[in-house]
């Protein structure tokens, strides 16, 4: 059974490219092996992340993740039980969030994740990953 879950955390430090270059290391490696797929969006201080894969490995990921010191305030937005992946040829691509990004000011000008409706935020991370090049 898959599903794809969605969170919201704020970065407890500076998300530095050491940061987030560790994050996404182990996230590729791990991911891969456990046949998660998924968006990292990073910026503002914020984290969006995207974790789609089988139910109880999604949901062993997420009780790690929730539990890094690198992020608080961790808030599950949605969970949605899927047909297929949106994101199957991602293990963890990765979008940097800017508040300058014409995407935020033009369609998302009041962007506050914890503010912000599953569908919002869902969309916001649709439009980023069409103008941005992701890192695979
Ligand atoms: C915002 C955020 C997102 C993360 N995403 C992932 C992920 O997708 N996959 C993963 O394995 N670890 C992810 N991690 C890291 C885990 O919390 C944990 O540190 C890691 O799985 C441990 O891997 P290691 O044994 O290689 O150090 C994330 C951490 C943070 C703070």
């Amino acid at each position: 059974m898959l599903i794809r879950l969605l969170y919201i955390s704020r970065a407890t430090g500076a998300i530095t490219t050491t940061v987030t270059g560790s994050i996404l290391e182990s996230a590729r490696v791990h991911n891969r092996v456990a046949g998660i797929t998924g968006v990292l969006c990073q910026g503002q201080g914020l984290f969006i992340q995207v974790l789609e894969g089988e139910r109880s490995t999604v949901n062993r990921l997420y009780n790690t993740i929730i539990k890094d010191k690198r992020h608080q305030d961790v808030e599950l937005v949605a969970i949605d039980e899927i047909q297929e992946r949106k994101f199957p040829n991602w293990s963890m691509a990765h979008v940097i969030i800017s508040e300058s990004d014409p995407i935020i000011q033009l369609k998302h000008p009041e962007f506050d994740p914890f503010e912000a409706s599953g569908a919002q935020l869902s969309s916001l991370i649709d439009d980023l990953l069409k103008l941005s090049t992701p890192i695979n």
